[in-house]
């Protein structure tokens, strides 16, 4: 039933633009692929994303924030995921359930039985095929979003905060190494996405026999 594939990272890392090469290389190939992110691809999920990302929301509570990501990837699942997975297409998202675990719980400090009890909530316990892990360390990632002048919310944060989200995201591999795959993000972008290539076909071809 379809392939789900999730590309996760600090900020910087370039996953979204691995996402957007992926999406466009197996399009060429005639794959159905949607290509969407979180948190966003819906409409309600793009107006929670706003409020997500205002840096004028520095009161924001650390519950708020875990119950508006959850809520918008309830709609994700409901209104755009489940439905393509249902007609066999190739599911790329940007970001899906790790960053939770990877931001709310190691960088926030949400205890991961909660966490995992409300996304349990939001997804119904489905998970990602394969997750694409751009690994970079945070210094370097957040130099390259200054660079561009992306400075959210979550951006503003201090470095301490993102070395946990990298270090979160690096747990999360080890504990799952089938599913969750590292990628040097660090390399040149043609060199990274000929490495999601491999890990992509790979699944494909299993898929197919
Ligand atoms: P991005 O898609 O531009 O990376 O922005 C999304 C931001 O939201 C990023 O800082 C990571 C953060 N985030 C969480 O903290 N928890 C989540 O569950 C998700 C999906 C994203």
């Amino acid at each position: 039933m379809g392939l789900f594939l999730s590309f996760e990272g600090i900020e910087g890392s370039g996953k979204s633009t691995q996402a957007r090469l992926l999406a466009e290389s197996l399009a060429s190939e005639g794959y159905d692929v949607v290509l969407t992110q979180e948190p966003g691809g819906t409409a309600i999920g793009e107006r929670i994303r706003a409020l997500l990302l205002d840096p004028a929301h520095t009161e924001m509570c650390p519950a708020a924030e875990l119950l508006l990501y959850a809520a918008a990837r309830a709609q994700h699942l409901e209104q755009k995921i489940r439905p393509a997975l249902a007609r066999n297409a190739v599911v790329i998202t940007d970001r899906f359930s790790d960053s939770t675990v990877a931001y709310q719980g190691y960088a926030r400090g949400i205890d991961r039985g909660l966490l995992d009890s409300v996304d349990a909530v939001a997804t119904g316990r489905l998970r990602p095929d394969v997750t694409i892990l751009c690994d970079l360390p945070a210094e370097a990632g957040l130099q390259r979003n200054r660079e561009i002048n992306k400075r959210d919310r979550l951006e503003l944060e201090a470095v301490a905060f993102h070395r946990k989200v990298r270090e979160g995201f690096l747990q999360l591999a080890a504990a799952e190494p089938e599913r969750v795959r590292i990628i040097d993000a660090g390399q040149p972008v043609d060199a990274v996405a000929a490495d999601v290539a491999r890990i992509v076909t790979e699944r494909l071809w299993a898929l197919t026999k």
